[in-house]
């Protein structure tokens, strides 16, 4: 069976607030790159298994990155697929607002949460995830993209705190306007549809 190449996702960015244009761009070239590098990685993987060449070291390199490069392209389309210049306003999802609220006795108490973990030091993402076993609601921090994902839990709200994903607009130490300019822009309505 032939190996299946991903394509670049297409986003609805027009009109984010206070994250310029240019921000968002130089944020979609380096999604492209996982794009491409998951697809060459797959292909190469399957190249060395065909070959005999599995369980050489160049081989569990490959492996290694795999999990980096193909997470690294499915927390990119989740993040930018909750950004929304129409977004900004847990009230036009009634559904996840009262999920949250439940979850984290009140609404205050997750914004707080969420904020703090992505004001962390260092770099990584913030998540927002569901387990998919009890239905708990639960934040997480990713340090790299394939490190410290809960198993089988279902992302719901996908932060970026890579300093790419601000560093075109703001300093390093302005950390927290981004984490302002993100929540300004969370498309729940996006959110609200992942719960399961
Ligand atoms: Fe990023």
């Amino acid at each position: 069976m032939p190996v299946e190449h991903f394509q670049e996702k297409k986003f609805d960015l027009a009109d984010l607030k206070n994250i310029p244009e240019d921000q968002i761009a130089e944020h979609l070239t380096l999604y492209a790159g996982y794009v491409k590098n998951t697809n060459t990685l797959r292909v190469k993987i399957a190249e060395m298994v065909k070959s005999g060449n599995a369980g050489t070291p160049e081989y569990s390199e490959l492996i290694r990155r795999l999990g980096f490069e193909y997470n690294g392209m499915r927390l990119h389309e989740l993040y930018f697929d909750n950004l929304s210049g129409e977004g900004g306003n847990p009230d036009a999802a009634p559904n996840i607002k009262k999920a949250i609220e439940n979850a984290f006795d009140g609404w205050d108490n997750f914004q707080n949460h969420f904020t703090k973990t992505a004001a962390m030091r260092g770099v990584g993402w913030t998540i927002l995830f569901q387990d998919t076993v009890s239905g708990n609601l639960s934040v997480h921090w990713i340090n790299l993209h394939e490190d410290g994902n809960p198993v089988g839990f279902n992302p719901l709200l996908v932060m970026d705190v890579w300093e790419h994903a601000f560093t075109v607009y703001l300093k390093p130490t302005q950390r927290a306007k981004y984490i302002e300019d993100f929540c300004a822009n969370i498309d729940w309505e996006a959110v609200q549809a992942r719960l399961k």
